[in-house]
């Protein structure tokens, strides 16, 4: 084993990523991920049960209004596209912690940096996300529509916890004893 400081930073990176590929995959592709259910449709990233898979959606039906089908939400549901992102992300970050941990100090100094980059693009889809559901979620409920939160959102939530430790692992981990291989 070269390097058993990065072995924390990796460990919060892989699940993280795992984390955000699942919400990733969410409905229409996997109907029992979702972020909002309401009327047996489920919403997820790249659209909702029944759906093509798109970037962007409106609500369906009467589940939608003029507001959350207003240009606003709307582009919110466009901005969702960041959690695949940020999957993709945490795996780079993955790439360069392995890196670090067989090689070299400066794989987990990327570790840091890119680990970092997917907690801030995490943070902002949280918030969105949530904004987003939170609002189409209390219209619906105020016209007698039973929507409930999806566990999607405790997903993202459980990737961004993850990636702040990862952050703060890796950081440390850089200042952990690298020694070359002999052989
Ligand atoms: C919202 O948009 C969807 C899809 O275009 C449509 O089916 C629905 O009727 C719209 N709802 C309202 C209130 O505009």
């Amino acid at each position: 084993m070269a390097a058993g400081a990065a072995a924390p930073g990796l460990f919060f990176t892989f699940a993280a990523m795992v984390l955000l590929i699942f919400a990733s995959v969410s409905a229409p592709t996997w109907n029992s991920i979702s972020f909002l259910n309401a009327d047996s449709i489920h919403f997820g990233v790249f659209g909702y049960t029944g759906s093509s898979t798109n970037v962007g959606y409106y609500f369906p039906g009467n589940l939608g209004d003029s507001r959350i089908n207003g240009t606003l939400f709307h582009n919110f549901t466009e901005v969702l596209i960041l959690v695949p992102i940020a999957a993709g992300l945490s795996g780079i970050a993955l790439l360069f912690g392995l890196c670090g941990f067989a090689y070299h100090r400066a794989g987990t100094v990327f570790m840091t940096l890119v680990s970092a980059l997917a907690f801030l693009t995490t943070l902002v889809v949280w918030v969105i996300e949530m904004v987003l559901f939170g609002v189409a979620r209390s219209h619906m409920r105020s016209r007698g529509i039973d929507a409930n939160w999806g566990n999607a959102n405790w997903l993202v939530l459980g990737a961004l916890v993850s990636l702040f430790f990862a952050f703060f692992a890796s950081a440390c981990g850089i200042f952990g004893s690298y020694r070359r291989r002999t052989y």
